[in-house]
């Protein structure tokens, strides 16, 4: 099946979509899923962090996607793309990784600083993978794009820069350096000299930085011992300059419990005072085997981002929702060396991971075209962050534009927002609330998996509280059923709300550069008169309910 055209126009005569002002109406329901929101039961403040991006020296991500330089005709604020710019800005975004990723560990921060014109060009990292048709930008590191302008991206948009240092192939001294350059107040340094020269003579403050990326693999091949005693070395004695830093040890592949046992075992050799210096753990984790079990090939296993059957869309969402059992998994093997939790988890990539051919330009190295189903996905996924906010810190998307699960695509004057980008924007309001538990209950979706039943679960979310104010998000991931749900806020009554609904009655829908608004939310506001509500959840789809309370 690949439209629901047919159940959708049945179910539009009566839902949400073809009524919006009577989707949220008074008891008595029969409605057969429940949410009860218990805003009594904190879980801990949502940090504005977890809806945070990833920004990598790969293909069309820097040239091209955010860089399009000064004297480009595309609209651009000091050669950043204008139209990124006033996107993330809607989208509050908090936090940008940069610049890996793998390439992190290739690449020499000094190489991107000083006059643009005597910057060196470099192989990158990602060059091998290039088709010989991709524009030289994307095999070459012009280096034009460096932490100046990283850092003044950050700023227009009003996010928070987070760097990650090469472990692999530099010394630490480079590291201490590249700080310094960044941190150190006007006319202390000569690296302050060379920042104030280039038209920064406030420091840049950044308080987030990588130490290494994916040590296990493209970061060194370190057993988690050696990386453990790089990590003490880079994270010692380092120059702070009245600003706290915030180190992220490079973290565990998926559910490798024994990389996080054996490096914070080897952290803790040193004393327990090492731990003070870890302000999180990075955790990975890509949706990429879509074989039903068939193989673990990376390249095998993988399917495609725009042609898929709704068994593909459920095992993708399958794939996804182990973010919630690694999250726990790691958490509680840090207990064992943390038991007061002093150090957080920080997701610092996460997404969709499918083979190459849907790509919006060719030759854009793992670039993919997110479709609704990784709207789901990421709706699912950072309503499991939202579950465990006193566990993660930071999340990342995997990755910001032209890359994986993307927010945004563009080539020359050519951008859009994808599906993607809007549930990132619809999450937005969660942050800095305080997560509350909710309890959802609904019936589970069963579908055919090669013969046999599988089943999904009906209906998840996550919800927080603002004031007078609940954020809830909901995901309904089946392909077919919408979702008739009598939502219950324990001891509170609800005034007023809204709902903004990101849905398609074609699973495969996406946005291009000629289709901007094929998937886009639509929000109605909603009369409510009662405490007991009922909201139909459309097929397919991500809520946002915005609830104000008497
Ligand atoms: O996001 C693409 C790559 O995936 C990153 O460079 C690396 O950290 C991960 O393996």
């Amino acid at each position: 099946m690949q439209r629901r055209e047919f159940l959708y126009a049945s179910l539009a005569a009566s839902c949400s979509l073809a009524h919006p002002s009577s989707s949220l109406f008074a008891a008595p329901s029969a409605a057969a899923s429940r949410i009860e929101i218990l805003p009594e039961e904190p879980l801990g403040t949502i940090s504005p962090d977890i809806c945070g991006h990833f920004t990598e020296n790969l293909g069309g991500v820097i040239y091209d996607g955010i860089w399009v330089g000064e004297n480009s005709k595309v609209p651009n604020v000091s050669g950043i793309r204008k139209s990124l710019i006033d996107e993330m800005r809607k989208i509050k975004a908090s936090v940008v990784r940069y610049p890996g990723g793998c390439f992190a560990d290739s690449y020499d921060w000094r190489d991107g600083v000083g006059p643009a014109d005597k910057r060196p060009r470099r192989t990158n990292f990602w060059n091998g993978g290039e088709l010989a048709s991709a524009p030289a930008s994307h095999k070459y590191d012009p280096n034009q794009f460096g932490t100046n302008e990283f850092v003044h991206f950050c700023k227009l948009i009003g996010a928070q820069p987070y760097l990650a240092a090469n472990v692999r192939s530099l010394p630490a001294e480079a590291f201490y350096q590249w700080i310094e350059y960044c941190n150190s107040p006007a006319g202390s340094t000569s690296l302050a000299d060379l920042r104030s020269a280039a038209g920064y003579p406030e420091p840049f403050n950044v308080r987030f930085w990588g130490v290494g990326n994916e040590s296990w693999g493209c970061g060194g091949n370190f057993t988690p011992q050696e990386y453990a005693v790089e990590f003490r070395k880079f994270a010692t004695w380092v120059p702070q300059y009245g600003h706290q830093l915030s180190f992220v040890a490079s973290g565990p592949n998926v559910d490798d419990w024994s990389w996080t046992r054996g490096f914070l075992e080897e952290i803790l050799r040193k004393g327990k005072g090492q731990l003070r210096s870890i302000y999180g753990i990075a955790l990975h984790h890509y949706a990429w085997n879509l074989s039903r079990g068939r193989t673990q090939d990376w390249d095998q296993g993988k399917g495609d981002a725009v042609k898929f059957e709704p068994v593909d869309w459920y095992e993708l969402l399958r794939e996804g929702e182990r973010m919630e059992s690694l999250i726990q998994g790691h958490w509680h093997a840090m207990q064992e060396f943390d038991p007061d939790h002093s150090i957080k988890l920080v997701v610092d990539e996460w997404g969709p991971w499918y083979r190459p051919g849907s790509e919006l330009t060719p030759g854009d190295q793992l670039e993919q075209l997110p479709t609704l189903r990784d709207a789901v996905f990421s709706g699912m996924t950072l309503d499991i962050f939202n579950r465990h906010p006193e566990k993660v810190a930071m999340a990342n998307c995997a990755q910001l534009i032209n890359c994986l699960n993307s927010l945004y695509l563009a080539h020359e004057d050519k951008f859009c927002v994808t599906p993607v980008g809007h549930v990132l924007g619809m999450h937005a309001d969660h942050q800095g609330g305080q997560g509350i538990r909710a309890e959802f209950s609904s019936p589970s979706i069963s579908y055919d998996r090669d013969g046999k039943r599988a089943s999904f679960w009906g209906l998840k979310g996550s919800a927080s509280l603002h004031a007078k104010d609940i954020i809830l998000t909901v995901v309904n991931p089946s392909v077919s059923d919408p979702r008739e749900t009598e939502i219950i806020i324990r001891n509170t009554r609800v005034k007023s709300a809204a709902a903004t609904t990101l849905t398609h009655t074609d699973i495969h829908a996406h946005n291009t550069f000629d289709q901007k608004e094929v998937v886009t939310p639509q929000t109605k506001s909603v009369e409510v008169s009662t405490a007991t509500l009922t909201h139909t959840f459309p097929p397919a789809s991500v809520t946002k309910l915005a609830l104000k309370l008497e």
